[in-house]
């Protein structure tokens, strides 16, 4: 099965990238491993005839806006976000009206036609930067009301309203203090996605997107209670052999492990299954996505 991924990759002309969540022998496989943010910046890199995203809608439809003359297929069409579905557009536009002032800034865990709707878009690795690039004081901030109250806290002479008020994700809102406290008892630090709630996040040592995460577990270092999807844990001891992760084994975004080894070779052999999107959102979406490229990391 890898020997002909690995020949269908190389006679199509094609990328594969992951997010940090897939599973391990889709890492494997892939070009590109990374958080939101990487793989949006990668796939604007690419120069391949086709992209195949191992991860979940969002993550495709961005590659595919950014990438807008190339086919972008993802392997298995019902992985979604539970977080995207959150944010509606209407939600998008009564909120502008209600608030003529704010900028409307979207987390990239959202659909494209919201992206479009936005005045930029953000992910978990420069949500902070990109607030703090905006001129206005007044900030509607969705679908992640977590990560919105994060940037909240960093960035105290703002006013971020979330939207909607209580945009969760599922998988990182079932990190509780019970948890803290069991990672406190086995040592080291606790090091926590940002879409965990607020007391999680004020009781971690760190907060940090998945690409973050990478990047500061590098080196010696003290074991990591590592509170976001499973996976990231084992990709963490992948990278870094010599250091002690500890996930939590009922944190697993069941959308992220839709995809299979058989999906990846069935998506490069019959390019299936396309992402397709409207001109118009495409153009617009691309505009909020590119500000955000722009303010950078
Ligand atoms: P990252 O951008 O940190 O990879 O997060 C994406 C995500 O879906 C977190 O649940
Ligand atoms: Fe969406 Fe949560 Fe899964 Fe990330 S972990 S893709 S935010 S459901």
């Amino acid at each position: 099965m890898e020997a002909e991924i690995r020949a269908l990759k190389a006679r199509k002309n094609a990328v594969v990238m992951a997010h940090n969540y897939q599973p391990l022998e889709i890492q494997a496989l892939a070009d590109v491993v990374g958080d939101s943010l990487e793989l949006a910046v990668k796939a604007k890199e690419t120069g391949a005839d086709l992209i195949v995203v191992c991860g979940v809608q969002f993550m495709a439809e961005t590659a595919k806006i950014l990438n807008p003359e190339r086919k972008v297929v993802i392997p298995v069409l019902d992985a979604g976000c539970p977080l995207a579905d959150f944010l509606t557009p209407d939600m998008i536009r009564e909120a502008r009206e209600r608030h003529p002032d704010a900028a409307v800034v979207i987390y990239a865990n959202s659909t494209a036609e919201s992206k479009a709707l936005a005045d930029i878009v953000c992910t978990s690795a420069n949500a902070v930067k990109v607030v703090a690039s905006l001129p206005n004081e007044t900030i509607l901030f969705g679908p992640d009301s977590n990560l919105a109250a994060y940037v909240q806290r960093e960035l105290p002479y703002k006013t971020i309203i979330p939207l909607p008020p209580g945009g969760h994700c599922y998988v990182h809102t079932g990190f509780t203090l019970a948890d803290v406290e069991a990672a406190r008892r086995k040592g080291g630090m606790i090091v926590c996605h940002p879409e965990c709630h607020p007391e999680i996040q004020e009781q971690s040592d760190m907060i940090a997107s998945t690409g973050g995460m990478v990047r500061g577990a590098a080196g010696e270092g003290e074991p990591w209670a590592v509170f976001t999807e499973r996976e990231m844990a084992s990709r963490l001891r992948v990278l870094y052999p010599g250091r002690v992760f500890y996930e939590k084994p009922d944190a697993i975004c069941g959308d992220m492990k839709k995809i299979s080894l058989a999906d990846l070779r069935r998506a490069l052999e019959r390019e299936e299954h396309e992402v397709i999107l409207s001109r118009d959102v495409m153009d617009r979406a691309r505009l909020t996505i590119e500000r955000m490229l722009a303010v950078g990391a």
